[in-house]
């Protein structure tokens, strides 16, 4: 491995795994490719997370130029429209630059000689499941746009996979964590942030969904092993789900290990809600077998007690609608919109990025 190029690198996953990388590998050339949607998204950071890369490229990956592969050999892909709700807001976009992007990334990656490609996919495409944990051989059952674009991905990256042309899906549980671009549209930060804030957890549905969680730091250690895999190793295309069997957790129960850590919290949750439609857990037996040394290694106390010390020490308590909505996404383009930074095909205007 010579040259690593990984799009999508300012985001909330992306941002730790530029760090695991360069820790990991101090020799090798490192380069993000990524829009910038979230770049002013920081917290309690010292330094950019970028300053670890060799090269930052900003572009839009709909306009992705096969200049920035040369002498590329292994290719993380993670930029993404990256959540349910920016999913159902901008549909077709997310089918664009999830799904349209990916192919012909993929195959402008192939062109160019790029050896292995990796894909950030989500345990979300099992959508809703009352039987029993889901392996990659349970049918999917996409329930939004991002879901969709996701098993779309999957199914035509299957096609370009060849013993020149190593392929990883990594169908991720849902992150949580910390990281230096927080997000607090996810289920367990958002509890954790309401928590140390405003002393209550307010559940939207009857708090019994199944959730599979993972730690962003043992994301990077997935990432970390897809780049070394060989084909022998799964095969040429491998989907596979990442996660830990006892990180499947109802709702209440991540309500009540926040309750654990940060006491004298109210809980409510929402008894006459109407089902919810994401429900599902995930049996991880496959990545077991192949990623023996690569397992998450984070419980949940300690993801909990850097959630929490990370919202501490962003100290923004007297002014904190303002500082929560710049940690959630779908606010965050909103917002850039609403400033007329971006077109509604979130393109940035002339003078932008
Ligand atoms: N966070 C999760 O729970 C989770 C779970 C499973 C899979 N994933 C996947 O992992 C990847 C990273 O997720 P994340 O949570 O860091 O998301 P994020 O939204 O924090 O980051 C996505 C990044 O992609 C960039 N991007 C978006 N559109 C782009 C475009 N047109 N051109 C170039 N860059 C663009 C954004 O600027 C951002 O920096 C995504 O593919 C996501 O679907 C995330």
């Amino acid at each position: 491995m010579n040259k690593i190029l990984i799009t999508g690198n300012m985001g909330y996953v992306g941002s730790v795994i530029v760090q695991h990388l360069r820790k990991a590998y101090p020799d090798v050339t490192l380069n993000g490719f990524d829009y910038g949607y979230f770049s002013h998204c920081l917290i309690n950071v010292p330094q950019l997370p970028e300053c670890s890369l060799n090269n930052q490229i900003f572009g839009d990956i709909r306009q992705f130029s096969d200049t920035h592969l040369e002498g590329v050999d292994t290719l993380i892909h993670l930029a993404a429209l990256s959540n349910d709700p920016i999913g159902n807001r901008y549909e077709d976009l997310t089918m664009e630059v999830n799904f349209h992007s990916t192919m012909r990334l993929a195959n402008l990656a192939k062109l160019a000689g790029v050896k292995r490609f990796v894909f950030a996919s989500s345990c979300s495409v099992y959508g809703f499941s009352e039987q029993g944990p889901r392996n990659e051989q349970s049918p999917v059952n996409p329930l939004t746009a991002y879901a969709r674009s996701k098993v779309r991905s999957e199914e035509i990256l299957k096609t370009l996979a060849s013993s020149e042309f190593n392929i990883t899906c990594l169908r991720f549980a849902t992150a949580c964590g910390i990281s230096p671009r927080l997000r607090l549209d996810l289920v367990l930060n958002d509890f954790v942030a309401s928590a140390v804030i405003d002393k209550k957890i307010t559940v939207l549905s009857d708090g019994t969904p199944w959730r599979p969680l993972i730690d962003v730091k043992d994301m990077a250690r997935a990432v970390d092993w897809a780049i070394n895999r060989e084909a022998d190793v799964g095969g040429a295309f491998l989907v596979v789900n990442v996660g830990a069997d006892q990180w499947n957790f109802r709702v209440h129960e991540l309500a009540e290990a926040v309750a654990r850590a940060i006491p004298d919290l109210d809980i409510s949750l929402n008894k006459n809600a109407m089902p919810d439609h994401r429900s599902y857990k995930v049996n991880f037996d496959l990545y077991k077998s192949l990623a023996a040394g690569y397992q998450p290694e984070q419980n949940l106390e300690t993801t909990i007690k850097e959630l929490k010390d990370g919202i501490d020490a962003m100290g923004c308590v007297d002014n904190w609608d303002a500082g929560k909505s710049f940690l959630i996404r779908l606010h965050v383009l909103e917002m850039l919109r609403n400033k007329g930074l971006l077109t509604a095909d979130l393109k940035w205007k002339a003078g932008g990025k």
